[in-house]
């Protein structure tokens, strides 16, 4: 199906790099899952890529299981050859949404030389904006398919009664880091850390901001305008 994203892909003729930035608990992920679905591209979640590594109990996944579980971030050095390793391979040569990367500076900057050295670079920052005392309402009240990562929340999405995906048959289960002491070092990571890197990419004139706090569907929309409505200017 044809989308803005793709329209302005075959305008710049070489994939889009989209990088979807949002404090935990902004809608990322749901976000993410929605436009997939709708348009050709391929989102890569660092989030999820280490979930898969801990489920699978590789090296990757055991070193990363230690941050994650207390809202810390993993390793810059980690995270950003898992990134760069995903983008060199040849699925990777289409339009690309980056969920929860970069979430610092230097995973920025790493991220700039690595697709300078392609004669690529960012095409759009887009920042999920919304009210802290909201995040920790949807953190601890959501729920994730360990296998598809499929997303609910207890209140405004409930998952089946039996915790069994209808997607795929993963069981259903909360996330340890969105238990409540995790969630709250979780938002003061993000603002120590993650909110830099916004106006990182401020000051280069690509950030986006999307009120995130309405319905999913009123978010994808706002999503699909700010991208519609070209590069941002400074
Ligand atoms: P990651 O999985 O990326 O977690 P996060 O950024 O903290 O984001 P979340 O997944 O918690 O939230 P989200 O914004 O995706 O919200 P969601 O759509 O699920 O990372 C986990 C950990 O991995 C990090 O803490 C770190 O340790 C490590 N890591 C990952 N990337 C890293 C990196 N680059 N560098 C270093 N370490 C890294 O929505 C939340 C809930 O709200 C759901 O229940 C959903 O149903 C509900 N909801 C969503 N939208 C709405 C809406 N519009 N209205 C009502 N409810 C909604």
């Amino acid at each position: 199906m044809a989308g803005p994203w793709t329209f302005l892909s075959q305008d710049k003729g070489f994939p889009m790099i989209i990088v979807l930035l949002g404090p935990p608990g902004a809608g990322k992920g749901t976000q993410t899952g929605a436009l997939v679905k709708r348009y050709h591209l391929l989102a890569i979640s660092t989030g999820d890529i280490f979930r898969a590594n801990l489920t699978a109990g590789t090296p990757l996944g055991l070193e990363a299981k230690s941050y994650m579980s207390q809202g810390l971030l993993v390793p810059d050095d980690l995270t950003v050859r898992l990134v760069v390793d995903r983008l060199a391979q040849p699925d990777a040569a289409q339009d690309v949404l980056l969920d929860g990367f970069p979430r610092t500076v230097y995973q920025a900057e790493e991220l700039e030389k690595f697709l300078a050295s392609r004669g690529q670079k960012v095409d759009h920052c887009l920042l999920l904006d919304i009210q802290e005392k909201e995040l920790t309402l949807r953190l601890t009240g959501r729920r994730v398919c360990r296998s598809c990562h499929s997303v609910w929340h207890l209140s405004f999405s409930p998952p089946p009664a039996d915790l069994v995906c209808p997607s795929c048959g993963g069981e259903i289960y909360q996330r340890d880091d969105d238990k409540e002491a995790a969630v709250s070092n979780r938002l003061k990571v993000y603002q120590a850390q993650t909110q830099p890197v916004a106006n990182w990419y401020k000051q280069k004139g690509l950030l986006r901001v999307v009120n995130a706090s309405g319905q999913p569907l009123e978010v994808e929309k706002a999503i699909e305008k700010a991208l519609s409505q070209g590069r941002p200017q400074k």
